[in-house]
């Protein structure tokens, strides 16, 4: 539904601004991707997104352009500007002033944004700023689950201090990920594996578990089109330090190794601690629950990092803590066009009392299904997501 203060014009441009946002999805580091399209009258005269690792702000990007182009130079105003922003430019200013400061010395006359940022330093002071300006400032609350889509794991980690979390798994048709020798490549063909690049860029990082690096050796960057973009931040989960760490890991190899991170049990053996530490990666000392790494308090240091989104990429122990205690907001399946032995490694490992009845069992919301030659890809979400 559109909002009553906007028209047609503008929610067309609007959704300008969010094709924009898209490209920046899992760039833009702590900050969300924001795209912002300015008009002088009914022509576009600058677009912008959010910068990689987030500065300059979309509204600067935008803005910038503008001032380049003949309309904004034009010495007699014959329009009106106006600023379709996806959220609510900054109120805070930091080495440059706010994009709600820099808005009013650039002349808007109308701003129109989809989203108040949670960002405590902002949360609607930006518009303020901008209303005591005399600007007409208009919160439109239209597209929000396009704005999910682009800035989920931003507002999730505002409000939990947590990222957004997905699940990715390659599995046959009958729902195994590897042999019961632990081979598991390839499970799914080459076009879900190019897929499966372009979901590595859209998230901030990814996690995997002991076993995976020790029977897979995966190099977990990007590749071919998507080699130039920054690395992810990778975690591993290793509570004893079992992997034997060092230059050959292709995770170590491929991967810059500061963004490298491993969650060990507390009191972990010093010196493997400093043999890791020697190598340049960043071992983290967690707390246990049932025997194992507390993955909740694993989700809050990696929020404290600035992550938004966190891509965990097995294996089954791993997916199956997530599953168990619904600490994921989608799950991505690639299904390979193959059939395993059913003594073959399953998805998931039992989270539930054998005895437990189907009606007690996860029950989640299809959002997307597409086919790579023979294999599908689908993604579920939990049935509760909200903004
Ligand atoms: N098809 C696919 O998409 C895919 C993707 C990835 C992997 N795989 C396959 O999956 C297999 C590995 O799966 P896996 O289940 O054996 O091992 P895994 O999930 O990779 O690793 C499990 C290990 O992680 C450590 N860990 C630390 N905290 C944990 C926690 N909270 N919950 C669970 N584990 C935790 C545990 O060892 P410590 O207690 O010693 O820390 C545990 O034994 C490999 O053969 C690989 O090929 C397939």
């Amino acid at each position: 539904m559109t909002s009553s203060e906007i028209n047609n014009f503008d929610t067309r441009l609007l959704k300008i601004a969010l094709n924009i946002a898209r490209r920046g999805i899992g760039l833009t580091g702590p900050n969300p991707s924001v795209g912002c399209v300015i008009t002088y009258g009914q022509t576009i005269i600058g677009r912008g997104c959010t910068s990689i690792n987030g500065r300059p702000h979309a509204e600067i990007v935008a803005m910038e352009q503008a001032k380049r182009h003949y309309l904004y130079q034009t010495s007699e105003k014959k329009e009106k500007i106006n600023v379709y922003t996806t959220l609510e430019p900054c109120a805070h200013d930091d080495t440059t002033p706010s994009c709600a400061k820099e808005l009013i010395k650039f002349g808007a006359d109308r701003v129109i944004f989809l989203l108040k940022d949670p960002d405590e330093r902002t949360q609607g002071k930006g518009a303020n700023i901008l209303k005591s300006a005399g600007i007409d400032c208009i919160n439109a609350k239209i597209f929000k689950e396009e704005m999910l889509d682009i800035v989920g794991g931003y507002l999730k980690r505002k409000k939990e201090n947590k990222p957004f979390v997905s699940l990715k798994i390659a599995s046959s048709i009958n729902g195994k990920i590897g042999t019961i020798k632990g081979e598991s490549k390839w499970i799914s063909g080459d076009l879900s594996r190019k897929k499966v690049q372009l979901i590595r860029s859209n998230h901030d990082a990814i996690l995997v578990g002991k076993k995976t690096v020790l029977r897979d050796n995966p190099r977990l960057n990007l590749r071919e089109e998507y080699q130039n973009i920054p690395q992810k931040f990778v975690f591993i989960l290793d509570a004893n330090l079992s992997i034997p760490y060092s230059k050959k890991l292709k995770i170590i190899k491929f991967n810059q190794k500061e963004k490298i991170y491993v969650f060990t049990k507390k009191n972990c053996d010093k010196a493997k601690i400093n043999q890791i530490r020697k190598l340049g990666l960043n071992p983290i000392q967690i707390g246990k629950k049932k025997g194992k790494l507390d993955i909740s308090e694993i989700l809050l240091k990696i929020g404290s990092l600035g992550i938004n989104k966190l891509l965990v990429e097995g294996g089954s122990s791993i997916w199956t803590s997530f599953i168990k205690e619904a600490f994921f907001d989608e799950i991505i399946i690639f299904w390979g066009n193959n059939i395993l032995n059913g003594t073959a490694m399953p998805t998931f490992n039992d989270f539930l009392p054998v005895n437990t009845r189907i009606k007690t069992f996860p029950r989640l919301k299809l959002k997307y299904i597409k086919n790579w030659v023979d294999d599908i890809e689908a993604v579920w979400q939990p049935t509760t997501q909200e903004t």
